[in-house]
């Protein structure tokens, strides 16, 4: 791994040389430069040592080889885009400057921040943004849910399904990005309280082989005796006889949407299919507009279109947890979730981080240009969405949310690429919510989820170094996409 902080201190200090601040070098930057290269010298020679032992060792030594090439071609062409980049702006700079005096001595901060400003507007000219009003759409979908939220309270008052609360925007698009052109799914959230005589327990599954958590949701009767006494007109499942309630009532919830004792995922999915059909002729939007209903086993998905428009949305449905941001849900997280499980989601929490960030950050920020960058560029590599979206959640944690500007994004790019680089080397990318102690005071966490040792989405590459290897592979190789997007002689 050495190979790579070795081939990266060199491509950063060719970014500090390469700055175009002016032609002749002063005597402390050649001391620096000296120094550096003096450091280099070393670094090399201990990586020459390690490489050898490697290719004993690992009998790999022309893949590594390889690896070392592309890595060097990589800094030939952010030199060459550089060194363009040096000649335009040098270029412009005079022709802005020729008919000013030479009356500024003291521009070095100011010009570098003009230079890295030039250098913004160029990358984000340079890359194509997909062109989304995710905004409309999220606005649409939540006027959406709340008619039938309206309808689903009538339809239900009188029976002891769950009750169904307003539903949570979570998901990129509700955070205001995309990994794709295409296919924007708008996703919510149904949180589900207990009906009336009902409760529910959340159980942890200690069954689970994940690091993250699977919980069950037990549902229990409780004594309504009281309630009918003050005129609530509603048996007591536990006190009536059952011919009785049979005759008079609706059938528990323990009846209709659970095995066992355990509300099931599948059931009340088919559930919402039911309502979502049922309830749509009654809605304003069904003017115009045609439903669709999607296969799905653990939601309730549909599309709706009016010929020119079409929207994708997704309901989930949950259960919180306590008061907090924190709910189980019914998105599954692996292929073969049982039916009685709810995995815990951080989906409305980091939803509330974004909003966070959003209200704090400065109107041209780009942080949620930066995320939807590197997640289109590893789109067919190895690393998921989520792991580059947890790479720049703790680096918006991190780094003062004013500066994600123009003026910055070349740094930040860097900075978030440094940060998938180290997170390799070191095996480690801790989950971003589990086990945070340094959230934003609003997002509300359960003291066993704050307090959590934080899941390690890198921990399979400490156990397997040929995973590992291949992660580094991969690694070049959205660093590769990365230069050929930036640069602009191509
Ligand atoms: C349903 O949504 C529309 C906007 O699409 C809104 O104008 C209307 O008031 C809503 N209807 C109900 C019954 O809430
Ligand atoms: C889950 O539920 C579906 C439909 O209710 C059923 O067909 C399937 O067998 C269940 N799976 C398990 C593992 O119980
Ligand atoms: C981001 O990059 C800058 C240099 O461009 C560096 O000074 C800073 O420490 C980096 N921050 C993080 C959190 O990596």
């Amino acid at each position: 791994m050495d190979a790579i902080t070795f081939l990266f201190m060199l491509l950063q200090s060719l970014i500090q040389y390469l700055r175009p601040v002016n032609d002749v070098l002063d005597e402390e930057t050649y001391l620096r430069m000296e120094l550096r290269a003096k450091r280099l010298e070393q670094k090399r020679i201990q990586l020459d040592r390690e490489e050898e032992q490697l290719a004993v060792r690992q009998n790999d030594a022309v893949l590594y080889l390889l690896l070392i090439c592309v890595a060097l071609l990589l800094v030939l062409v952010l030199v060459i885009w550089f060194m363009g980049h040096k000649r335009s702006l040098r270029r412009e700079e005079n022709e802005e400057e020729n008919g000013r005096a030479n009356e500024e001595e003291d521009v070095g901060n100011e010009e570098d921040d003009r230079i890295q400003e030039n250098i913004g507007r160029r990358l984000v000219e340079r890359i194509q943004w997909p062109v989304q009003d995710l905004l409309a759409g999220c606005e649409w979908t939540t006027d959406l849910m709340d008619n039938y939220t309206i309808y689903f309270g009538h339809v239900l008052s009188n029976s002891f399904y769950p009750v169904l609360q307003r539903a949570i925007g979570v998901g990129s698009a509700f955070e205001g990005w995309s990994p794709r052109e295409q296919d924007v799914v708008y996703r919510v959230l149904v949180p589900m309280t207990p009906p009336r005589g009902h409760s529910f327990h959340l159980e942890l599954d200690t069954a689970g082989r994940t690091q993250l958590r699977n919980f069950h949701v037990r549902v229990q009767l409780e004594c309504t005796c009281r309630r009918e006494q003050q005129g609530d007109n509603m048996l007591c499942f536990l006190h009536h006889p059952k011919e009785e309630l049979r005759r008079n009532q609706d059938p528990s919830l323990l009846d209709t949407l659970c095995t066992g004792s355990y509300l099931d995922v599948q059931k009340t999915a088919r559930w919402f299919y039911q309502l979502v059909r049922a309830v749509w002729p009654a809605l304003p939007q069904s003017h115009g507009w045609h439903l669709t209903l999607l296969p799905s086993r653990r939601s309730c998905q549909f599309k709706v279109t009016n010929g020119e428009e079409t929207f994708r949305i997704e309901m989930l449905f949950g259960v919180r947890r306590g008061d907090s941001d924190i709910f189980v849900s019914s998105q599954p997280r692996e292929a073969h979730t049982p039916n009685t499980t709810w995995p815990e989601t951080y989906a409305v929490a980091e939803m509330k981080f974004f909003k966070h960030i959003a209200r704090q950050a400065p109107p041209d920020s780009l942080h949620l240009r930066c995320l939807q960058l590197f997640t289109h560029l590893q789109l067919g590599i190895g690393f998921s969405t989520y792991t580059m979206k947890t790479i720049i959640m703790h680096l918006l944690n991190t780094i003062p949310v004013s500066q994600w500007c123009r003026r910055h994004f070349l740094r930040r790019l860097i900075n978030i690429s440094e940060s998938l680089r180290f997170s390799l080397e070191d095996k480690c990318l801790n989950h971003f919510i589990v086990g945070n102690r340094r959230l934003p005071e609003e997002i509300s966490l359960p003291p066993d989820v704050q307090m959590a040792e934080p899941p390690n989405f890198f921990h399979h590459l400490a156990m397997d170094p040929a995973a590992h290897f291949q992660a580094i592979g991969e690694y070049l190789d959205l660093q590769r996409q990365l230069l050929t997007i930036l640069n602009p002689d191509d």
